[in-house]
């Protein structure tokens, strides 16, 4: 097996080749003038199992046209099986049709990359992962919580109250708190359809005095945990930690989520970031194995 580490996942790529003890191939990228990409692969994949490393977190588009391109020049040179690893899976929230006349969006780039050659698609807490099981490639989503929470219990935050946000998130919390060794629970959000708005619905909580962690897959604009720290702050919590898989940060989410009282944010390098102090490479490692790869 070798690695192509693309653009967007360079330092996530040496960690995965560093955990599987295996090669990586460079990859040679630049932008043309007019914003059009170029890629080119910088060594031998011909009848290789290749594993490609690239996030499509924003600019998505672009991080998109980077893995088509790789995928299809790894294809052109003959290697014998591709993996595509897209430790964030852009547009994997567009997972239907919610409306008619929209797009598949998340079909329409698996469909892509099944043309490029890719044989399969490896994801780490993708929105919906079931969503995903009947694409024409297979697609395997991994979690990331319990990385996060081993973080936690490693820097000494043990028994924390572990806490998700609403009641389709509490699979990650009980995930975190089976590590943490603590409660864990879910407080009630609704996120306004047409104005993105995030509202947090009263439901006592049982953190008085208890550090909490709040576990999330994602920390798009930092509202939604915003919005949870403060509140688990009202209620009483001693403590209030921010973790997330997928760290996008975007504009001052950040400084949000800490004014509003959290000690400090933690997140994966599925997503680089000044926050992503955790690594999924022995995630990606294992499942590869697993895969036969
Ligand atoms: C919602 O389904 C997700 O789990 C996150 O809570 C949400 O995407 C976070 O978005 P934002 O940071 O923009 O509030």
């Amino acid at each position: 097996m070798i690695i192509l580490p693309g653009p967007a996942s360079p330092n996530l790529g040496k960690c995965l080749a560093a955990e599987l003890d295996t090669n990586l191939v460079p990859v040679y990228f630049k932008k043309f003038p007019d914003g059009e990409s170029y890629v080119r692969i910088d060594g031998n994949v011909e009848n290789q199992e290749v594993v490609i490393v690239q996030t499509t977190s924003p600019p998505q588009d672009e991080r998109l046209m980077q893995l088509f391109l790789m995928s299809s020049a790894v294809k052109h040179n003959g290697a014998k099986t591709i993996t595509a690893v897209l430790p964030y899976f852009a547009y994997s929230r567009q997972d239907k049709i919610f409306v008619p006349g929209e797009a598949f969006s998340v079909k329409t780039v698996v469909d892509i990359l099944e043309t490029c050659g890719v044989n399969q698609i490896i994801s780490i807490n993708s929105h919906s992962p079931a969503a995903l099981s009947s694409l024409s490639i297979p697609v395997t989503d991994h979690s990331a919580i319990p990385l996060l929470a081993k973080h936690f219990k490693k820097n000494g935050i043990e028994g924390a109250v572990s806490l998700s946000m609403g009641k389709k998130g509490l699979a990650m919390s009980k995930e975190a708190a089976a590590i943490i060794n603590g409660e864990c629970d879910y407080i009630e959000t609704r996120r306004d359809r047409h104005t993105g708005y995030v509202d947090i619905k009263e439901k006592p909580l049982r953190v008085k005095n208890k550090t909490v962690i709040f576990f999330d897959d994602i920390i798009s604009s930092g509202g939604t945990m915003a919005k949870a720290v403060a509140y688990a702050k009202r209620q009483g919590a001693k403590k209030v930690y921010a973790a997330c898989v997928h760290p996008l940060l975007i504009d001052d989410a950040r400084e949000k989520i800490i004014n509003n009282g959290a000690e400090e944010i933690v997140g994966t390098d599925t997503v680089p970031s000044q926050v992503s102090v955790v690594s999924v490479a022995p995630i990606i490692a294992k499942a590869l194995v697993g895969l036969g790869v």
